[in-house]
């Protein structure tokens, strides 16, 4: 029976470019993938950025950008990662495409009509100077318990103390340096402390095969009471306050549903771009198997929230989420924040081979939700050993005396031995295909290589090399390297999900069409194959250290990148005479009667304020600048200009040519600034 599958991996925020441990979840995803379409099951394979969210919002705001330009330039850096690495998904798309304003807002007006969205008012920090709400991660202040400075609203760095950001002392906005005010306002709560959500979570959840024991085991815990004997599950906050980039709340002018809500939703979202008008009757087919591959950081998202939003508003829930933990780098963890680890586009700028990194990454795999680690000794040797050690060695061994020899023909014969270890291979495609189901691929990978070492035996005991120079040895030379070729094929039909582009290099020098699953039971039988060209290289210790090393600048450049050279040299006297001081942009407005210049009103702490024309108007509107810090010439003589007097300059980075490299950036001062401190 041919299966309908919809898989997903997880939707990285579009915040920055992919790193290994992205890189990791689509290569698990992408073997899964690639083992059913082999087996003759229909696949689709879809992926978005998760576009919406305060980090993001603020992110584009800092690098002068709209959201959507800022989101739309890590979307067209996708493809250079995806296609690196053979990540065969069908459509790449975003949350904040059409699909998913519809959809978002339908499933949660279905929601409404359900009773499961509650009002309430509640409090939060402030930043008077920003006009919006902070998110907790955006509040700093000192820690509560040891008193360390800067730390973040949620959690201390420090001494490891849990809070909440009303507890810090001396809060202050990460983004203003402003100090938070509380605030009420209302918001939407998906009510899942109702008993009827309560109860299908129990029950979806225990669904036997749908999560993994560890996962179901951890989760439990959110079925329970707490001291006080209130439902852990408690309602979830899914509405967010503008300014905020997201899907606006249908009925409402100025609140927007948390990135959460609408982030899995994308997944609908990707499918629905991918299928058009067949979406609708495709996912709500109940023989379509739904499956998410996400890493342990996101579980309660997929495990409780996503079900429950599905479920309430009528639609189909996953069959299976699959639970990946995360990969370290020579045993250090990466942050999100600090990115640390290896670069993706590095390893492939260096000229690594991709399938190194997919066996190696597939050969530590298995269903559990474990950590694994790259290791740079290792990958090497494990990469020398199998795939070229192993593997490619059995095709090199034998073809060159095939093409010599027999005009690159197959023979049909085989011999006894031959046959025997041909049916021993073929034998184990049931126990491979399993073990890839299951996504144990470290186990397949190791049965595939211990029937490499059978083949490899085989070669060693019947040594073509000497039989090919005994006269009169001919037709049993033939069985041993037709033998060797046949076993080849087998093996790279199990490799195949792994290593797709070097199966796809075999089957041209095969001469056969696209490898399926089932190709394994028959025999190529007499057949003629093209001249044997190498098909991996030996991975290099030397080239692999490059990856940990800082990228070498290609040649020193002509002109800066600014495109101009650096100004004559200056004592510190001279520098000093410069006041550079913190000011906020108390106001901001456009010049009647000129198409480059800002009036800016800044004040820089000295009880008044000033008056200042920029002509930063091609790069900022003047609402995007208001209360944001900046760097002002304090001690400049005023001009007198068409408009009035300018009182001073901002400070703002840009290309000696602007017409050829146009934008222009304002200085912004590190959090925690105040207005008036100088700048030395
Ligand atoms: N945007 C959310 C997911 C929304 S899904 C509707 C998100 N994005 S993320 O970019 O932070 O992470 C994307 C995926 O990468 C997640 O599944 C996450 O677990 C995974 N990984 C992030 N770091 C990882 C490792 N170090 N190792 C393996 N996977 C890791 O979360
Ligand atoms: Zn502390």
């Amino acid at each position: 029976m041919t299966r309908q599958l919809f898989v997903t991996t997880a939707l990285p925020y579009a915040n920055g470019p992919f790193h290994v441990g992205h890189i990791m979840e689509y290569i698990q995803a992408d073997i899964w993938v690639r083992f059913q379409r082999m087996r003759g099951h229909e696949v689709k394979f879809v992926c978005a950025d998760d576009t919406h969210g305060a980090p993001i919002m603020i992110a584009a705001e800092k690098a002068g950008q709209t959201p959507q330009a800022f989101v739309a330039a890590i979307a067209a850096g996708r493809k250079a990662y995806l296609e690196g690495f053979h990540i065969a998904f069908d459509h790449w798309h975003s949350t904040d495409a059409p699909e998913n304003h519809e959809l978002a807002q339908s499933i949660y007006l279905a929601l409404r009509e359900q009773g499961l969205i509650a009002e309430r008012t509640i409090e939060q920090f402030f930043d008077p100077a920003k006009g919006m709400f902070l998110p907790d991660r955006f509040i700093k202040g000192e820690c509560p318990k040891c008193g360390a400075k800067d730390q973040y609203g949620d959690n201390c760095e420090a001494c490891g103390a849990v809070y909440s950001p009303t507890e810090l002392k001396n809060p202050y906005s990460a983004l203003s340096g402003a100090t938070p005010v509380l605030k009420t306002s209302s918001h939407f709560f998906f009510r899942l402390s109702d008993a009827r959500c309560v109860e299908f979570l129990k029950d979806w959840t225990q669904t036997p095969g749908r999560l993994q024991p560890e996962v179901l085991n951890k989760i439990s815990e959110w079925f329970g009471t707490d001291e006080a004997g209130a439902p852990k599950l408690a309602d979830w906050d899914i509405s967010r306050d503008a300014p905020y980039f997201g899907i606006r709340i249908p009925g409402t002018q100025d609140k927007y549903f948390y990135v959460w809500l609408d982030a899995p939703i994308g997944y609908l979202a990707a499918l629905k771009g991918l299928m058009g008008p067949a979406f609708d009757a495709y996912v709500a087919d109940p023989a379509v198997e739904q499956v998410h591959f996400i890493g342990k950081d996101i579980v309660t998202f997929h495990t409780l929230f996503w079900p429950a939003t599905l479920h309430f508003s009528g639609r189909k829930t996953p069959n299976h989420i699959f639970v990946h933990g995360f990969i370290t780098v020579s045993g250090e963890k990466m942050s999100k924040s600090r990115g640390t680890g290896i670069s993706p586009l590095r390893y492939l700028e260096l000229g690594l081979n991709a399938q190194w990194l997919r066996y190696y990454i597939a050969a530590k795999l298995n269903a559990r939700v474990e950590d694994i680690d790259f290791n740079p000794e290792d990958f090497v040797a494990r990469v020398n050993a199998d795939l070229v050690g192993k593997y490619v060695n059995i095709a090199s061994r034998a073809a060159g005396f095939l093409a010599k020899r027999f005009g690159g023909a197959l023979s049909a014969d085989l011999g006894v031995e031959g046959r025997m270890l041909l049916d021993a291979l073929r034998a184990h495609a049931g126990t491979v295909a399993q073990l890839y189901e299951e996504r144990e691929f470290g186990k397949a990978l190791r049965e595939v290589m211990a029937l490499a070492d059978r083949v490899n035996e085989y070669v060693d005991q019947h040594k073509p090399w000497e039989i090919a120079r005994q006269p009169g040895q001919d037709a049993a030379l033939h069985d041993v390297c037709s033998v060797c070729i046949e076993a080849f094929r087998l093996l790279t039909i199990y490799l195949k999900p792994v290593l797709p582009a070097l199966a796809a290099e075999v089957e041209a020098f095969l001469q056969v069409g696209p490898m399926q699953w089932a190709d394994a039971q028959r025999a190529l039988g007499r057949h003629t194959i093209a001249p044997y060209r190498h098909l991996m290289q030996r991975a290099e210790a030397a080239q692999v250290d490059k990856l940990f090393e800082p990228p070498a600048p290609a040649e020193p450049p002509k002109a800066l990148p600014g495109g101009e050279d650096i100004a004559a040299e200056i004592g510190i006297a001279d520098f000093a005479k410069v006041d550079l001081r913190i000011a906020r942009i108390v106001d901001a407005a456009l010049v009647e009667g000129s198409d480059k210049l800002l009036r800016l009103t800044l004040d820089a702490g000295e009880g008044r304020l000033r008056n200042v024309f920029s002509g930063i108007r091609s790069a900022y509107a003047p609402e995007d600048l208001k209360g944001r810090l900046t760097v002002l010439v304090a001690n400049l003589a005023p001009r007198k200009m068409k408009f009035g007097v300018s009182e001073g300059m901002v400070l703002a980075a840009s290309h000696a040519d602007e017409k050829a490299h146009p934008g222009i950036f304002l200085l912004d001062p590190a959090p925690g600034a105040q207005p008036g401190m100088r700048v030395r």
